[in-house]
């Protein structure tokens, strides 16, 4: 399976800002706790610890190959019957996979959102920008198009859109013109093909400036539009949580985009279902940004149900 670390086939990524979310949750033993973003299973392994054997994990992931790393690193099979549940669904769908399981209420959730480190290393996905498979950016292959599809067939104006809204790219008119340019000879189908238009878009005074891959912004709009992050999150915000969560149950949820943010923060602060408990999001101390230099952007966010 790829998605791992060289030989010693052993997931990489790292939890952030741990200690936190573990505080912030108040766990205790019996809690039901759902992490809705399970990934590798690095917050849900603290969790399982902390609500002991009369609690419940329930563990979503979109993707298998990270459920297949958080089976793996929770030990599912020698744990007690009924105690941790893991299910390929998106968080979204939450209230089916209750029902699933004969649940209707639960105590905590988790969301660590965004994409784990190990789904980088994914080579059939094109995650990273050295990625020689195609370019299909899903956590879910089986649901959706593939962000190549979606370069293929998407308008110029949308895919302006897409760049400038959830890339935040300033470049975002240049990289779509280029891109329908291109397209009209060869479909862009590998990371590579899309790095090369990227680069011949961007002026080459801001190329040179550049300090990460210039296609950084443009392969995070793909991959928020070809999972319909954002529409997950506005789900789970708006109707998910409000009906699942008991009185006194507590949502931690860790942002990386300021969009993905500022829905988080505008939803907590709604009095009639939620008292928020940060007013400011909890960021990674120095030294946690020392060792993980992704946790630079995340923002916790913490809301009790009301
Ligand atoms: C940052 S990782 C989580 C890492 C995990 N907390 C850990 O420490 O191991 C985010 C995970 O969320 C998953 N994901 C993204 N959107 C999702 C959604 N709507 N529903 C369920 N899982 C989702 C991704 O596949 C990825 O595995």
């Amino acid at each position: 399976m790829s998605g791992m670390s060289g030989d010693q086939k052993r997931p990489i990524h790292l939890p952030v800002l741990l200690r936190e979310v573990i505080q912030q949750l108040d766990l205790s033993p019996g809690l039901v706790v759902v992490d809705g973003t399970v990934g590798a299973g690095g917050h849900s392994e603290h969790i399982l610890r902390k609500i002991g054997t009369e609690g419940t994990l329930i563990g979503l992931d979109r993707d298998t190959m990270m459920l297949e790393f958080a089976r793996e690193k929770l030990g599912v099979e020698r744990l007690p019957e009924g105690q941790c549940h893991l299910r390929q669904a998106s968080y979204a769908e939450l209230p089916t996979v209750l029902g699933e399981i004969g649940l209707t209420s639960i105590d905590r959730v988790l969301l660590d959102l965004g994409l784990s480190s190990d789904q980088l290393g994914d080579d059939e996905r094109g995650f990273g920008f050295e990625s020689s498979g195609e370019l299909d950016l899903r956590f879910d292959t089986s649901t959706g198009m593939p962000a190549w599809e979606l370069l293929q067939t998407r308008s110029e104006s949308e895919l302006c859109e897409i760049f400038e809204v959830y890339g935040e790219e300033r470049f975002s008119q240049r990289i779509a013109s280029q891109l329908v340019k291109q397209r009209k000879t060869a479909p862009i189908k590998t990371a590579a093909e899309l790095i090369k238009v990227v680069q011949q878009a961007i002026p080459a005074k801001a190329l040179a400036a550049a300090r990460k891959n210039p296609a950084t912004r443009v392969f995070q709009a793909l991959r928020i539009a070809a999972n319909q992050e954002l529409e997950q999150l506005e789900t789970m915000l708006g109707s998910v949580l409000p009906e699942v969560l008991k009185p006194g149950g507590r949502a931690a949820i860790i942002s990386f985009h300021s969009l993905e943010d500022r829905m988080v923060k505008q939803a907590f602060k709604d009095r009639t279902i939620w008292k928020n408990l940060t007013p400011k999001p909890i960021v990674a101390t120095q030294a946690e940004q020392r060792v993980n230099p992704r946790c630079r952007t995340a923002k916790l966010r913490v809301a009790m149900k009301t």
